[in-house]
């Protein structure tokens, strides 16, 4: 560059900043801020208006000299961002020089990396990509306008930690150059380490409506604008090569890999970010930190050495001694920061988590340490995860990070086996431990020592002393049984928190779903059943029978298998709602397809038992029974599509019960459904 060249981008990255941050000066005190006179602002004014750095409009008023009104668009804020890290490598490079002519000796502050990690103490403020308040004003109308992307969950997590700097040095969504070295070197197009692809997954319509160079707005799920992209890359990304190089295989039980080939759009955009706002939480406000509070909060306290905890669990007794010792052994403070984006499927939710995690925070001794929490939408990569976690961490002002046995691990691959070595991830994470710029604290594996009535870590038990231990699959056990679990283990606060969300089955929802042909008998062993599970009392019980639900909330619909279907998945809507909020669901449709009835089990699995009740009772018996002379109507084809007669009916082949109908007593088929509930720990016993 030459030094005219110097000089005009200097010039135009004051003018960015100028207006960023004083737009409604008038031109004459802006030209004054930069030393320049009110023609050269004029020329410099129209030539980043035509690049589309900024905006000019007209002012109504009678103030001539105040014209115009000069805006930063989406363009100009990224552009500021990217002008502000030249001109300060520039000037790092120039107190190097000087520093050279003076002692002879180098500063240290020039080469990229050294520059990184003297941006990087743990104290010191880091980029963000959000522009001024006034400027996120303006440009929140622009981009009103712009074409927009509504984010998916996951999209949001990755969007809040590139705007306020939890991965720096990432600028927006990866570009495609950058995304193929992540994926095949872990690292980004300029050599800095960097795991994971953080990429804006779309669909191909969407895609095929964008011109490269085009500004977007990316919004929350209630439409609120978060950000502008500039769309640099567009691309079809190899799916399977990013599974196999990033998560190890291309095997759909990994969670990550379902995502990416169930969820994930086809299309990737790529292109730097221009933050407007953070992502909107109703929960849990006050324990939500960006990198730089938390930095700020770390300074303010005099907290030079930071040890971060990694969790997605619930803290136990085991977890408080091990991350106690932790801080101890790096004579550091500690930060527990649990991640409430996305975890694992299947895991404990964030809102029961952080009331168990506030309990134990009261157990460590005061002022020693904090919470946080980090609304990351973990992959479960294991080793990668391990080092993506800890350049996080390292952005959020820490200094030491905890790295377990199997650290972000996704459990077992579809044969059975684990997708990675338990210690693969301390592995890597030690290999790149300078690069990361964060020391590696290994979690030692803690058991309780009965003679002792202490903790150890494994390796330090006292030979002959008896080792207590509780895994994770046993204590779901135990919360699903009500059974004990004992106060060696677990804090009572914590115990009690998780029994409150995770109540023994037969307190919990569940759906029970009737299926038969019209006339089997479905209805009439519904509401016996129903009665008898009131009687019992505990759970609320509703009935969504065929007839009903077709009166109420279908009463649009027909008999094809597109009305059919519709019908049946909304039964399997509200029976998950009720199974979610502890209630009973009795379904009693025809649901004469094995797929919806797949579907509608998914759904509500999520929740609570789905117990499928198939009403066997013949065609023939259905027929000659006729109670509501539909299918005399049916032969006479005055009722079309009727099923069993012109419309099929897929016999269930894997229900979780039978009953046959024929020659049997209405009570006796509703106390085998009973039996079933019972023998599946639904209800408890003692009913007669
Ligand atoms: S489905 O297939 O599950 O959506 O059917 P469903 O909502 O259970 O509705 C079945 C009741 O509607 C009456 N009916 C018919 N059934 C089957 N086929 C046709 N074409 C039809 N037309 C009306 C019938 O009374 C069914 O009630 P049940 O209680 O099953 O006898």
């Amino acid at each position: 560059m030459t030094k005219s060249d110097v000089a005009e981008e200097d010039l135009l990255f004051r003018l960015l900043r100028q207006l960023d941050q004083a737009p409604e000066a008038s031109q004459r005190s802006t030209a004054q801020a930069l030393g320049i006179s009110l023609g050269r602002l004029n020329t410099q004014l129209r030539a980043a208006a035509e690049a589309g750095f900024i905006k000019i409009t007209e002012r109504a008023g009678p103030d001539k000299r105040q014209r115009f009104a000069y805006a930063l668009t989406a363009r100009g804020a990224t552009e500021k961002i990217r002008l502000t890290d030249r001109f300060l490598t520039r000037k790092l490079a120039e107190y190097d020089h000087l520093h050279a002519e003076l002692t002879g000796t180098s500063s240290g502050l020039i080469t990229l990396k050294t520059r990184a990690k003297f941006m990087q103490n743990n104290l010191t403020p880091i980029p963000e990509l959000y522009v001024s308040a006034d400027s996120a004003q303006k440009l929140k109308t622009e981009a009103a306008d712009l074409v927009s992307w509504d984010l998916t969950p996951r999209q949001i997590c990755d969007l809040e930690l590139l705007m306020n700097g939890g991965f720096y040095p990432l600028k927006g969504f990866l570009g495609e150059n950058d995304y193929n070295s992540v994926v095949e070197n872990m690292r980004l197009e300029d050599g800095s380490l960097w795991p994971m692809p953080i990429t804006l997954d779309v669909g191909t319509d969407f895609a095929d409506k964008l011109e490269i160079g085009q500004d977007i707005a990316l919004r929350d799920q209630e439409g609120v604008i978060l950000a502008t992209m500039t769309v640099t890359d567009r691309w079809e990304a190899d799916k399977s090569n990013e599974a196999e190089k990033v998560f190890g295989a291309d095997d759909l039980a990994h969670p990550a890999v379902n995502y990416l080939h169930n969820t994930a759009g086809r299309i990737y955009l790529g292109g730097p970010i221009t933050g407007i706002q953070q992502p909107v939480h109703y929960d849990f406000k006050a324990r939500r930190d960006t990198p730089n509070e938390l930095r700020a909060y770390f300074r303010k306290l005099g907290w030079r050495k930071v040890v971060a905890f990694q969790t997605r669990n619930p803290l136990h007794r085991a977890h408080q001694e091990l991350t106690f010792r932790a801080a101890r052994e790096a004579q550091a403070n500690l930060l527990i920061h649990p991640v409430v984006g996305m975890t694992k499927p299947g895991d404990v939710d964030h809102f029961t988590r952080v009331r168990c995690y506030e309990a134990v925070l009261d157990k460590y001794p005061a002022a020693t340490t904090t919470m946080s929490l980090l609304n990351l939408a973990m992959r479960m990569a294991g080793p990668r995860e391990a080092v993506w976690h800890g350049l996080i961490r390292k952005n959020h002002g820490c200094t030491h990070f905890i790295v377990g046995r199997d650290h972000a691990g996704p459990g077992k691959n579809s044969q059975g086996q684990d997708f990675y070595g338990p210690y693969d991830a301390q592995e890597l994470f030690k290999k790149h431990e300078e690069e990361i710029g964060l020391e590696m604290v290994d979690f030692k594996h803690m058991v309780y020592v009965q003679e002792k009535a202490q903790y150890f870590p494994v390796s330090e038990v006292p030979e002959g002393d008896t080792v207590l231990d509780i895994s994770g699959t046993e204590l779901r056990r135990r919360l699903r049984e009500g059974l004990e679990i004992p106060e060696w283990f677990s804090f009572p606060e914590v115990v009690q928190e998780l029994r409150r969300t995770s109540p023994p089955r037969s307190k919990q929802g569940f759906t029970v779903f009737f299926t038969g042909l019209s006339g089997s008998g479905k209805s009439t062993i519904a509401n016996a059943l129903m009665v008898k599970l009131m009687e019992m009392g505990g759970r609320p019980v509703t009935l969504l029978d065929g007839d009903v639900v077709r009166k109420h909330l279908s009463s649009e619909l027909g008999f094809s298998k597109e009305h059919r279907d519709i019908n049946i998945k909304r039964i399997g809507y509200v029976a998950s709602e009720i199974t979610k909020n502890g209630g009973i669901a009795i379904c009693a449709p025809i649901a004469p397809y094995t797929a919806t009835r797949r579907a509608v089990r998914e759904m509500v699995e999520t929740y609570g038992a789905f117990v499928e009740v198939h009403v066997a009772t013949s065609l023939e018996e259905c027929e000659a029974r006729d109670r509501k002379g539909l299918y005399k109507l049916a032969r006479e084809g005055k009722i079309k599509e009727f099923t069993g007669i012109s419309d099929p009916y897929e016999s269930p082949t894997a229900a979780e019960l039978v009953v046959e109908t024929e020659n049997v007593e209405v009570d006796h088929c509703a106390h085998q459904v009973l039996l079933k509930l019972e023998s599946m720990g639904l209800i408890s016993g003692g009913w007669g």
